[in-house]
């Protein structure tokens, strides 16, 4: 499974990079919004910081939402640099879009998935990742796992090759779970990544190895 950092902040995905275990980053407009990245040559130099950071895919998400727009915006963003995956929404004209971008090799990441259906469509348009919203399901009081299970089943019933990206990742036990069910990445904030490190076992363990090492050292 891979490891994504769902994050625009630069020291937070610094951090995961240097644990060794980060295969990538996904940005939206909201988190941009929320590290204060705003007008187009700052949102473009952000993009391109986070490459230098990451050896991985990082997904740049369009704003347009209609086809020659998203084609404009995602021809550019692919443009700057190899690890740029162009984010698109689970729109007609982004479906569309979809099939475009996958027809002239440009990585694309299907986003705003919340149905099984939505999932069947950005595969047979060729997405290279579908993104279902697990944490906004729960949130409703819909299933997000569930949904993860369900295209899981779908997509190895005819190998589709897009891959689950489980996104709205909102604690440890969604990341646990979508290791279960299977979903090829999860994009997770810094927080259920470092959540997943932490046992109190562990910490008196090590504690008690330390002591003991001390005492007959001493
Ligand atoms: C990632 O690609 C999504 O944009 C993100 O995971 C959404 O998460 P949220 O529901 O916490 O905003």
């Amino acid at each position: 499974m891979k490891f994504f950092i769902d994050t625009a902040n630069l020291d937070q995905i610094k951090e995961a990079q240097d644990l060794g275990i980060l295969d990538g980053v996904t940005t939206n407009p909201s988190l941009m919004a929320k590290e204060g990245v705003s007008g187009h040559e700052n949102i473009i130099n952000h993009y391109l910081r986070i490459c230098d950071i990451v050896d991985g895919d990082v997904s740049a998400e369009v704003i347009s939402t209609d086809f020659k727009g998203i084609i404009e915006e995602g021809e550019y963003l692919a443009s700057l640099n190899k690890q740029i995956v162009v984010k698109v929404p689970m729109i007609s004209e982004g479906v569309k879009a979809i099939k475009y971008f996958n027809d002239k090799n440009i990585k694309t990441n299907c986003t705003l998935v919340f149905s099984s259906g939505q999932a069947i469509i950005a595969a047979k348009a060729g997405a290279t990742y579908l993104s279902p919203f697990i944490g906004r399901l729960d949130d409703i009081s819909s299933d997000g796992l569930n949904l993860i299970s369900e295209i899981r089943d779908i997509y190895d019933n005819y190998d589709f090759t897009t891959e689950i990206l489980a996104a709205s990742i909102r604690h440890t036990m969604h990341i646990i779970d979508c290791a279960k069910i299977g979903a090829d990445v999860v994009t997770t904030p810094l927080s259920a990544i470092k959540g997943l490190l932490n046992h109190p076992l562990t910490d008196s363990g090590l504690k008690k190895f330390l002591e003991d090492h001390k005492k007959s050292n001493s």
